[in-house]
Protein backbone atom coordinates (compact mmCIF):
# COMPACT_ATOMS: atom_id res chain seq x y z
CA UNK A 1 0.00 0.00 0.00
CA UNK A 2 2.87 2.51 0.27
CA UNK A 3 4.39 1.59 -3.38
CA UNK A 4 0.79 1.83 -4.60
CA UNK A 5 -1.88 3.59 -2.32
CA UNK A 6 -4.09 4.81 -5.22
CA UNK A 7 -5.32 3.49 -8.43
CA UNK A 8 -3.87 6.10 -9.88
CA UNK A 9 -0.07 4.30 -8.72
CA UNK A 10 -0.95 1.25 -10.31
CA UNK A 11 -2.08 3.05 -13.49
CA UNK A 12 1.63 4.42 -13.82
CA UNK A 13 2.90 0.93 -13.10
CA UNK A 14 1.10 -0.70 -15.79
CA UNK A 15 1.95 0.97 -18.37
CA UNK A 16 5.63 -0.05 -17.55
CA UNK A 17 4.73 -3.69 -16.90
CA UNK A 18 2.71 -4.24 -20.01
CA UNK A 19 3.22 -3.99 -24.16
CA UNK A 20 2.19 -0.82 -25.99
CA UNK A 21 -0.74 -2.69 -27.72
CA UNK A 22 -2.25 -3.73 -24.49
CA UNK A 23 -1.48 -0.61 -22.85
CA UNK A 24 -3.59 1.23 -25.60
CA UNK A 25 -6.18 -1.76 -25.79
CA UNK A 26 -6.96 -0.70 -22.04
CA UNK A 27 -6.27 2.72 -21.40
CA UNK A 28 -7.75 4.22 -24.53
CA UNK A 29 -11.24 5.43 -25.03
CA UNK A 30 -12.44 6.97 -28.63
CA UNK A 31 -12.03 9.08 -31.19
CA UNK A 32 -9.80 12.31 -29.38
CA UNK A 33 -10.51 10.59 -25.84
CA UNK A 34 -12.52 13.86 -24.86
CA UNK A 35 -15.25 11.39 -23.46
CA UNK A 36 -13.17 9.90 -21.27
CA UNK A 37 -11.56 13.00 -20.10
CA UNK A 38 -15.52 14.55 -20.01
CA UNK A 39 -16.37 11.14 -17.82
CA UNK A 40 -13.17 12.63 -15.14
CA UNK A 41 -13.54 15.99 -14.95
CA UNK A 42 -17.28 15.48 -14.94
CA UNK A 43 -16.85 12.93 -11.30
CA UNK A 44 -14.32 15.99 -9.85
CA UNK A 45 -17.20 18.64 -10.46
CA UNK A 46 -19.05 16.51 -7.90
CA UNK A 47 -18.68 17.90 -4.19
CA UNK A 48 -19.38 16.69 -0.84
CA UNK A 49 -20.25 18.32 1.98
CA UNK A 50 -18.86 16.70 5.40
CA UNK A 51 -20.41 16.76 9.06
CA UNK A 52 -18.43 16.81 11.99
CA UNK A 53 -18.38 15.77 15.61
CA UNK A 54 -20.34 12.53 14.74
CA UNK A 55 -18.81 10.63 17.56
CA UNK A 56 -16.34 7.37 16.25
CA UNK A 57 -17.75 5.01 13.68
CA UNK A 58 -17.12 2.12 11.05
CA UNK A 59 -18.98 2.74 8.19
CA UNK A 60 -20.95 -0.01 7.31
CA UNK A 61 -20.60 -0.29 3.52
CA UNK A 62 -22.46 -3.61 2.96
CA UNK A 63 -25.85 -3.26 1.19
CA UNK A 64 -28.16 -5.43 -0.83
CA UNK A 65 -28.90 -5.74 -4.27
CA UNK A 66 -31.43 -8.23 -6.22
CA UNK A 67 -31.88 -10.12 -2.79
CA UNK A 68 -27.76 -10.33 -2.26
CA UNK A 69 -25.98 -9.28 0.19
CA UNK A 70 -22.56 -7.85 -1.02
CA UNK A 71 -19.71 -6.60 1.56
CA UNK A 72 -19.32 -3.07 -0.58
CA UNK A 73 -21.04 -1.33 -3.20
CA UNK A 74 -18.78 -1.41 -5.94
CA UNK A 75 -17.72 -4.69 -8.44
CA UNK A 76 -15.97 -5.33 -11.22
CA UNK A 77 -17.43 -4.50 -14.97
CA UNK A 78 -16.96 -6.61 -17.91
CA UNK A 79 -14.08 -6.20 -20.01
CA UNK A 80 -13.19 -7.99 -23.05
CA UNK A 81 -10.26 -9.75 -24.67
CA UNK A 82 -9.15 -9.31 -20.74
CA UNK A 83 -5.88 -12.07 -20.88
CA UNK A 84 -4.16 -9.30 -22.96
CA UNK A 85 -3.91 -7.14 -20.02
CA UNK A 86 -2.65 -10.05 -18.09
CA UNK A 87 -2.62 -13.96 -18.59
CA UNK A 88 -5.56 -15.18 -16.59
CA UNK A 89 -7.11 -12.28 -15.49
CA UNK A 90 -10.32 -13.11 -15.19
CA UNK A 91 -9.76 -15.71 -12.87
CA UNK A 92 -7.51 -13.34 -11.00
CA UNK A 93 -10.42 -10.96 -10.67
CA UNK A 94 -12.68 -14.00 -9.96
CA UNK A 95 -11.12 -15.00 -6.96
CA UNK A 96 -10.68 -10.84 -5.41
CA UNK A 97 -14.60 -10.70 -5.89
CA UNK A 98 -15.43 -14.24 -4.37
CA UNK A 99 -12.61 -13.58 -1.33
CA UNK A 100 -13.97 -9.60 -1.03
CA UNK A 101 -17.82 -11.06 -1.23
CA UNK A 102 -18.27 -8.09 -4.09
CA UNK A 103 -19.93 -8.88 -7.74
CA UNK A 104 -17.00 -9.98 -10.64
CA UNK A 105 -18.99 -9.66 -14.19
CA UNK A 106 -17.81 -12.04 -17.05
CA UNK A 107 -17.68 -10.40 -20.59
CA UNK A 108 -18.98 -12.65 -23.61
CA UNK A 109 -15.77 -11.54 -25.20
CA UNK A 110 -13.64 -12.75 -22.01
CA UNK A 111 -10.59 -14.87 -22.54
CA UNK A 112 -12.44 -17.82 -20.12
CA UNK A 113 -15.14 -19.64 -20.27
CA UNK A 114 -18.10 -19.20 -17.69
CA UNK A 115 -17.67 -22.81 -16.83
CA UNK A 116 -14.02 -21.74 -15.62
CA UNK A 117 -15.20 -18.91 -13.70
CA UNK A 118 -18.31 -19.37 -11.92
CA UNK A 119 -16.98 -22.10 -9.39
CA UNK A 120 -14.27 -19.20 -8.68
CA UNK A 121 -16.12 -16.69 -8.01
CA UNK A 122 -18.44 -18.38 -5.44
CA UNK A 123 -21.64 -17.03 -6.07
CA UNK A 124 -20.70 -13.50 -7.39
CA UNK A 125 -20.61 -13.64 -10.39
CA UNK A 126 -22.46 -11.73 -13.24
CA UNK A 127 -22.47 -12.77 -17.15
CA UNK A 128 -22.48 -10.03 -19.86
CA UNK A 129 -24.23 -10.42 -22.99
CA UNK A 130 -23.07 -9.24 -26.00
CA UNK A 131 -26.18 -9.97 -27.47
CA UNK A 132 -25.69 -12.73 -30.81
CA UNK A 133 -28.25 -12.41 -33.64
CA UNK A 134 -28.86 -16.31 -33.45
CA UNK A 135 -31.47 -16.91 -31.01
CA UNK A 136 -29.74 -20.37 -30.25
CA UNK A 137 -26.66 -19.21 -29.45
CA UNK A 138 -27.82 -16.92 -26.96
CA UNK A 139 -30.27 -19.69 -25.35
CA UNK A 140 -27.11 -21.46 -24.61
CA UNK A 141 -24.68 -19.25 -23.52
CA UNK A 142 -27.70 -17.83 -21.03
CA UNK A 143 -27.99 -21.75 -19.80
CA UNK A 144 -24.15 -22.08 -20.09
CA UNK A 145 -24.18 -18.87 -17.54
CA UNK A 146 -26.82 -19.61 -15.52
CA UNK A 147 -25.19 -23.85 -14.85
CA UNK A 148 -22.08 -22.16 -13.65
CA UNK A 149 -23.80 -20.25 -11.08
CA UNK A 150 -23.97 -16.86 -12.27
CA UNK A 151 -27.05 -14.85 -10.93
CA UNK A 152 -27.16 -11.60 -12.53
CA UNK A 153 -27.48 -11.07 -16.57
CA UNK A 154 -26.18 -7.68 -17.79
CA UNK A 155 -26.97 -6.84 -21.49
CA UNK A 156 -24.73 -3.94 -23.13
CA UNK A 157 -26.67 -2.12 -25.64
CA UNK A 158 -23.94 0.66 -26.35
CA UNK A 159 -22.12 -1.11 -28.80
CA UNK A 160 -24.44 -0.68 -31.70
CA UNK A 161 -21.13 -0.85 -34.08
CA UNK A 162 -17.70 -1.47 -33.37
CA UNK A 163 -16.11 2.17 -32.41
CA UNK A 164 -12.71 3.32 -34.33
CA UNK A 165 -11.26 3.41 -31.37
CA UNK A 166 -7.34 5.34 -32.93
CA UNK A 167 -5.41 4.71 -30.53
CA UNK A 168 -5.84 1.14 -30.50
CA UNK A 169 -5.79 0.90 -34.57
CA UNK A 170 -2.37 2.93 -34.50
CA UNK A 171 -0.78 0.74 -31.82
CA UNK A 172 -1.86 -2.66 -33.93
CA UNK A 173 -4.61 -4.27 -31.31
CA UNK A 174 -6.22 -6.94 -33.43
CA UNK A 175 -7.77 -10.37 -33.32
CA UNK A 176 -5.91 -12.61 -34.28
CA UNK A 177 -2.42 -10.20 -33.06
CA UNK A 178 -0.70 -9.44 -36.30
CA UNK A 179 3.16 -10.84 -35.34
CA UNK A 180 5.56 -7.87 -36.97
CA UNK A 181 8.80 -7.06 -35.66
CA UNK A 182 7.94 -4.37 -33.59
CA UNK A 183 4.94 -5.97 -32.13
CA UNK A 184 7.96 -8.77 -31.02
CA UNK A 185 10.04 -6.12 -29.98
CA UNK A 186 7.25 -4.60 -27.92
CA UNK A 187 6.48 -7.54 -25.88
CA UNK A 188 10.48 -8.39 -25.64
CA UNK A 189 10.63 -4.87 -23.91
CA UNK A 190 7.91 -6.30 -21.03
CA UNK A 191 9.69 -9.66 -19.97
CA UNK A 192 7.58 -10.34 -17.44
CA UNK A 193 3.99 -9.85 -19.23
CA UNK A 194 5.92 -11.46 -21.70
CA UNK A 195 6.76 -14.91 -19.93
CA UNK A 196 3.57 -14.90 -18.45
CA UNK A 197 1.67 -14.66 -21.74
CA UNK A 198 4.05 -17.60 -22.78
CA UNK A 199 3.45 -19.87 -20.05
CA UNK A 200 -0.17 -19.30 -20.91
CA UNK A 201 -0.56 -19.12 -24.15
CA UNK A 202 -1.91 -16.74 -26.78
CA UNK A 203 -5.18 -14.94 -25.41
CA UNK A 204 -8.33 -17.16 -26.97
CA UNK A 205 -12.19 -16.30 -26.43
CA UNK A 206 -12.74 -19.46 -24.85
CA UNK A 207 -16.54 -19.04 -23.80
CA UNK A 208 -17.16 -18.48 -27.81
CA UNK A 209 -15.12 -21.15 -28.99
CA UNK A 210 -18.19 -23.50 -29.15
CA UNK A 211 -19.64 -21.93 -31.76
CA UNK A 212 -16.68 -21.36 -33.89
CA UNK A 213 -18.33 -24.56 -36.01
CA UNK A 214 -15.14 -25.82 -36.80
CA UNK A 215 -13.60 -22.62 -37.85
CA UNK A 216 -10.36 -21.54 -36.36
CA UNK A 217 -8.99 -18.47 -34.22
CA UNK A 218 -8.24 -16.40 -37.36
CA UNK A 219 -11.47 -16.60 -38.20
CA UNK A 220 -12.81 -15.41 -34.53
CA UNK A 221 -12.78 -11.62 -35.61
CA UNK A 222 -15.41 -12.40 -38.68
CA UNK A 223 -17.19 -14.49 -35.90
CA UNK A 224 -17.53 -11.89 -33.56
CA UNK A 225 -18.71 -9.48 -36.34
CA UNK A 226 -21.02 -11.58 -37.86
CA UNK A 227 -22.52 -12.87 -34.74
CA UNK A 228 -22.37 -10.37 -31.79
CA UNK A 229 -22.31 -7.30 -33.78
CA UNK A 230 -24.69 -4.92 -34.47
CA UNK A 231 -27.57 -3.08 -33.00
CA UNK A 232 -31.04 -4.62 -31.83
CA UNK A 233 -34.13 -3.77 -31.15
CA UNK A 234 -36.55 -4.21 -28.22
CA UNK A 235 -38.09 -7.12 -29.15
CA UNK A 236 -34.85 -8.67 -28.51
CA UNK A 237 -34.55 -7.70 -25.24
CA UNK A 238 -38.04 -8.58 -24.76
CA UNK A 239 -36.86 -11.95 -26.24
CA UNK A 240 -33.55 -11.85 -23.39
CA UNK A 241 -36.28 -10.64 -20.89
CA UNK A 242 -38.13 -14.03 -21.72
CA UNK A 243 -35.57 -16.91 -21.47
CA UNK A 244 -33.32 -15.51 -18.41
CA UNK A 245 -35.15 -15.41 -15.27
CA UNK A 246 -32.72 -13.98 -12.52
CA UNK A 247 -32.18 -10.27 -12.13
CA UNK A 248 -31.48 -8.43 -15.55
CA UNK A 249 -29.23 -5.06 -16.06
CA UNK A 250 -29.63 -3.29 -19.15
CA UNK A 251 -26.19 -1.66 -19.49
CA UNK A 252 -25.23 1.85 -21.64
CA UNK A 253 -28.49 3.55 -20.46
CA UNK A 254 -27.92 7.78 -20.83
CA UNK A 255 -31.11 8.67 -21.86
CA UNK A 256 -34.62 8.64 -19.65
CA UNK A 257 -36.42 7.44 -21.95
CA UNK A 258 -34.56 4.38 -22.50
CA UNK A 259 -34.17 3.67 -18.90
CA UNK A 260 -37.49 3.92 -18.40
CA UNK A 261 -38.46 1.81 -21.37
CA UNK A 262 -36.07 -0.93 -19.90
CA UNK A 263 -38.33 -0.85 -16.92
CA UNK A 264 -41.63 -1.31 -18.41
CA UNK A 265 -40.16 -4.76 -19.80
CA UNK A 266 -39.48 -5.66 -16.31
CA UNK A 267 -36.03 -5.47 -16.02
CA UNK A 268 -34.48 -5.05 -12.53
CA UNK A 269 -31.70 -2.44 -13.10
CA UNK A 270 -30.43 0.11 -15.28
CA UNK A 271 -26.88 0.08 -15.57
CA UNK A 272 -25.99 4.19 -16.53
CA UNK A 273 -22.56 3.94 -18.46
CA UNK A 274 -20.60 5.46 -21.58
CA UNK A 275 -18.45 2.32 -22.06
CA UNK A 276 -15.95 4.17 -19.65
CA UNK A 277 -15.61 6.59 -23.56
CA UNK A 278 -15.04 3.96 -25.31
CA UNK A 279 -17.84 4.04 -28.03
CA UNK A 280 -19.43 7.41 -28.80
CA UNK A 281 -16.50 10.09 -28.25
CA UNK A 282 -18.97 12.80 -27.69
CA UNK A 283 -21.53 11.15 -25.24
CA UNK A 284 -22.53 13.09 -22.05
CA UNK A 285 -20.39 12.06 -18.85
CA UNK A 286 -22.31 9.14 -17.45
CA UNK A 287 -22.37 10.99 -13.91
CA UNK A 288 -23.65 13.74 -15.50
CA UNK A 289 -27.03 12.23 -16.37
CA UNK A 290 -26.78 10.05 -13.82
CA UNK A 291 -29.16 12.00 -11.23
CA UNK A 292 -32.03 12.69 -13.66
CA UNK A 293 -32.23 8.90 -14.86
CA UNK A 294 -32.19 7.88 -10.55
CA UNK A 295 -34.65 10.36 -10.17
CA UNK A 296 -36.98 8.85 -13.11
CA UNK A 297 -36.58 5.34 -12.20
CA UNK A 298 -37.25 5.62 -8.31
CA UNK A 299 -37.80 2.72 -6.62
CA UNK A 300 -38.71 0.89 -10.14
CA UNK A 301 -35.01 -0.84 -10.36
CA UNK A 302 -31.94 -0.58 -8.95
CA UNK A 303 -29.65 2.05 -10.44
CA UNK A 304 -25.75 0.58 -11.56
CA UNK A 305 -23.06 3.24 -12.42
CA UNK A 306 -19.90 2.73 -14.41
CA UNK A 307 -17.22 5.31 -16.45
CA UNK A 308 -14.30 7.45 -14.97
CA UNK A 309 -14.51 5.74 -11.27
CA UNK A 310 -11.05 5.59 -10.26
CA UNK A 311 -11.39 5.48 -6.41
CA UNK A 312 -13.73 5.20 -3.02
CA UNK A 313 -14.51 9.06 -3.24
CA UNK A 314 -15.74 8.80 -6.31
CA UNK A 315 -17.88 5.75 -5.40
CA UNK A 316 -19.18 7.37 -2.95
CA UNK A 317 -20.28 10.69 -5.15
CA UNK A 318 -21.95 8.40 -7.86
CA UNK A 319 -23.85 6.82 -4.82
CA UNK A 320 -24.72 10.58 -3.19
CA UNK A 321 -26.11 11.03 -6.63
CA UNK A 322 -28.52 8.16 -7.08
CA UNK A 323 -26.59 5.33 -7.70
CA UNK A 324 -27.06 1.99 -5.56
CA UNK A 325 -24.13 0.26 -7.17
CA UNK A 326 -21.21 1.06 -8.68
CA UNK A 327 -18.73 -0.39 -11.25
CA UNK A 328 -15.34 0.00 -12.21
CA UNK A 329 -13.57 -1.49 -15.15
CA UNK A 330 -9.93 -0.02 -16.15
CA UNK A 331 -9.27 0.29 -12.20
CA UNK A 332 -9.56 -3.51 -11.59
CA UNK A 333 -8.08 -3.77 -14.76
CA UNK A 334 -5.04 -1.67 -13.85
CA UNK A 335 -4.49 -3.56 -10.92
CA UNK A 336 -3.90 -6.86 -12.54
CA UNK A 337 -1.63 -5.50 -15.39
CA UNK A 338 0.44 -4.03 -12.90
CA UNK A 339 0.95 -6.43 -10.20
CA UNK A 340 -0.45 -9.74 -11.85
CA UNK A 341 -2.20 -12.28 -9.03
CA UNK A 342 -1.75 -9.72 -5.93
CA UNK A 343 -3.10 -7.17 -8.11
CA UNK A 344 -6.99 -7.59 -7.49
CA UNK A 345 -6.78 -7.74 -3.66
CA UNK A 346 -4.99 -4.81 -4.05
CA UNK A 347 -7.56 -2.62 -6.08
CA UNK A 348 -10.09 -3.79 -4.02
CA UNK A 349 -7.85 -2.89 -0.73
CA UNK A 350 -7.60 0.77 -2.37
CA UNK A 351 -11.07 1.25 -3.25
CA UNK A 352 -12.44 -0.08 0.00
CA UNK A 353 -10.34 1.83 2.38
CA UNK A 354 -10.78 4.55 0.60
CA UNK A 355 -15.07 4.31 0.41
CA UNK A 356 -14.61 4.25 4.36
CA UNK A 357 -12.21 7.17 5.10
CA UNK A 358 -14.32 9.31 2.85
CA UNK A 359 -17.33 8.15 4.22
CA UNK A 360 -15.80 9.10 7.58
CA UNK A 361 -14.47 12.16 6.14
CA UNK A 362 -18.21 12.53 5.35
CA UNK A 363 -19.33 12.07 8.47
CA UNK A 364 -21.93 9.20 7.30
CA UNK A 365 -22.07 5.81 8.69
CA UNK A 366 -24.34 3.94 6.47
CA UNK A 367 -24.18 4.17 2.27
CA UNK A 368 -28.40 6.00 2.89
CA UNK A 369 -26.43 8.71 4.59
CA UNK A 370 -24.43 9.54 1.57
CA UNK A 371 -27.56 10.97 -0.73
CA UNK A 372 -27.81 14.31 1.52
CA UNK A 373 -24.61 15.16 1.15
CA UNK A 374 -24.17 16.36 -2.71
CA UNK A 375 -23.40 20.17 -3.04
CA UNK A 376 -22.70 20.45 -6.88
CA UNK A 377 -24.49 18.78 -10.14
CA UNK A 378 -27.86 18.23 -10.63
CA UNK A 379 -29.79 17.24 -13.27
C1 LIG B 1 -10.40 -2.94 -22.03
C2 LIG B 1 -11.88 -2.84 -21.88
C3 LIG B 1 -12.69 -3.82 -22.41
C4 LIG B 1 -14.08 -3.76 -22.24
N1 LIG B 1 -14.87 -4.80 -22.69
C5 LIG B 1 -16.21 -4.78 -22.43
C6 LIG B 1 -17.02 -5.89 -22.76
O1 LIG B 1 -16.53 -6.91 -23.24
N2 LIG B 1 -18.36 -5.80 -22.51
C7 LIG B 1 -18.93 -4.68 -21.94
O2 LIG B 1 -20.14 -4.64 -21.73
N3 LIG B 1 -18.16 -3.63 -21.59
C8 LIG B 1 -16.82 -3.65 -21.81
N4 LIG B 1 -16.04 -2.60 -21.42
C9 LIG B 1 -16.68 -1.47 -20.71
C10 LIG B 1 -16.70 -1.74 -19.20
O3 LIG B 1 -17.58 -2.76 -18.88
C11 LIG B 1 -17.09 -0.49 -18.42
O4 LIG B 1 -18.33 -0.02 -18.88
C12 LIG B 1 -16.06 0.62 -18.50
O5 LIG B 1 -14.75 0.10 -18.41
C13 LIG B 1 -16.30 1.60 -17.36
O6 LIG B 1 -15.39 2.65 -17.38
P1 LIG B 1 -14.04 2.65 -16.51
O7 LIG B 1 -13.08 1.79 -17.22
O8 LIG B 1 -13.65 4.08 -16.53
O9 LIG B 1 -14.37 2.13 -15.13
C14 LIG B 1 -14.66 -2.66 -21.56
C15 LIG B 1 -13.83 -1.67 -21.03
C16 LIG B 1 -12.46 -1.76 -21.16
C17 LIG B 1 -11.60 -0.70 -20.52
Amino acid sequence: MNRYPSIAYLRRCARRRIPHFAWEYIDSGTGADECVRRNREALSAVTLIPQFMKGEFEPDISTALFGIRYAAPLGVSPVGLTALMWPQAEQILARTAAKYRFPYSLSTAATEAPETIGPLVDGMGWFQLYPPRRAEIRRDLLIRARDAGFTTLLVTVDVPIASRRERQVHAGVSVPPKITPLMLYRCAVRPAWALATLRAGRPRFRGLEKYLDGRDMQQMLSFIGEELGGSFGWDYLQAVRDEWDGPMVIKGVLDVAQAERAVSLGLEGVMVSNHGGRQFDGAPAAISVLPGIARAVGDRAKILFDSGVRGGLDIARALALGADFVMLGRAFMFGVAALGRRGGDHAAEILIQDLKNNMIQLGCATLAELADRTSAIDG
